[in-house]
């Protein structure tokens, strides 16, 4: 290791879609990582709902993704310690940063929550895939990432995968924020592109279900609740907004009439799950999820299949569009690499 490399201790929770996919990534970039941004990054636990693997010395982790692929649990490692859940892991192992990708749930943020929180009390970084922690309790996570010399709190893969949704603050700082429309949600992009070719909307999810992008449980995608959850967490991250789920007005696509959306599209636009934040006059914002009829001017009535995007309107900036075609989880294993570069402060411009 070079004088000027730094190395970085870390645990990933969840080894799911998200976090085999990161571990792949990972096993194969590990040393682009270290030439481009000096850091050297160490696995030294991983846990998945059978439990946890910690070793101080590092894991191996393309045989933990391989073990993963291969439908086995993390009981199957040298390394498994029956004595450890998660949360135990993230209180009691050495390590510098945490990587969290268990399920998303909104009951009560559980596991991921208490994950977190342990991880941050500790002193370690986290970085977020999963939403539950942010959309339930981000007050607390960023007040407890607030402190000085205090850990990181990030999420950009959380809200839109590569797309840099949660990072806009910075890239527009000083501008106020007017008007944002998150069109973050490329299932019901699916589902409504396949309505209006003619599809009912049964057939259209199990359309989308087929392509394997539908929530296990789809009324999380379908009835707006995914989009919203994203717009909390903008509220909060971006606008700088305290915002729950019942801030905002919630709709979904059920109720979208087929001749509304073949109208949209043949006049070359279309119809889109829309999250939108509007500035009132009082600085506050009014925030809502519902379908929206895209005229064929709006940037967002460009957006491919299964595309996510979003338009921020800003007194400095002006017009900000963004757009993201992604090839399954990879791109928010993209999201997360950067927040760990953005942490540890490295050249990341290169
Ligand atoms: N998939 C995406 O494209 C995407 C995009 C952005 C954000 N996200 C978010 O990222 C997170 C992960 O998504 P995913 O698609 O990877 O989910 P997933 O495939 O269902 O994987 C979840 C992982 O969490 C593990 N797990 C469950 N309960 C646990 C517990 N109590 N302690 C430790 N690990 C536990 C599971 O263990 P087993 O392996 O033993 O089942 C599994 O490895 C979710 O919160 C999701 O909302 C996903």
């Amino acid at each position: 290791m070079t004088h000027d490399m730094r190395e970085v201790r870390f645990l990933l929770t969840g080894l799911g879609n998200i976090g085999r996919s990161l571990l792949e990534i990972l096993s194969v970039r590990q040393e682009a990582m270290a030439t481009r941004y000096g850091l050297a990054l160490r696995c030294v636990g991983v846990a998945d709902s059978a439990g946890a693997a910690y070793d101080p010395a590092g894991l191996d982790i393309a045989a933990v993704a391989a073990l993963k692929r291969a439908g086995r649990s993390v009981a199957h490692l040298a390394q498994y310690d029956p004595t450890l859940s998660a949360v135990e892991l993230a209180a009691r192992a050495e390590a510098d940063l945490l990587l969290e990708a268990t399920p998303t749930n909104l009951r009560d943020g559980q596991p991921g929550l208490e994950i977190v929180r342990t991880a941050l009390r500790t002193g370690k970084h986290a970085v977020l895939a999963s939403k539950g922690p942010l959309v339930l309790a981000y007050g607390e996570l960023a007040a407890l990432a607030s402190t000085s010399d205090g850990p990181a709190l990030r999420f950009s893969g959380a809200v839109g995968g590569a797309l840099p949704t949660a990072n806009l603050g910075r890239h527009l700082a000083g501008a106020v924020i007017e008007r944002a429309e998150l069109v973050v949600n490329g299932t019901t992009q699916v589902i409504l592109e396949q309505m209006a070719a003619g599809h009912g909307f049964e057939t259209a999810l199990a359309e989308a279900q087929r392509q394997g992008i539908v929530e296990p449980d789809p009324s999380l995608d379908v009835d707006g609740w995914d989009a919203a959850n994203k717009l909390v967490i903008f509220a909060n991250a971006v606008l700088g907004r305290p915002t729950r789920l019942t801030d905002l007005r919630v709709e979904g696509i059920r109720g979208v009439p087929p001749e509304a959306l073949r109208a949209a599209w043949a006049a070359g636009g279309r119809v889109s799950l829309v999250g939108l934040a509007e500035r009132q006059p009082d600085g506050g914002y009014t925030l809502q999820v519902g379908p929206v009829t895209l005229g064929p001017e709006h940037p967002l009535a460009r957006l491919s299949r299964g595309e996510m995007g979003l338009v921020v309107h800003s007194d400095l900036a002006g017009r900000t569009t963004m757009a993201s075609l992604e090839d399954g989880p990879v791109g928010t294993c993209q999201a997360m690499i950067r927040d760990i570069v953005d942490i540890y402060g490295a050249p990341a411009a290169r």
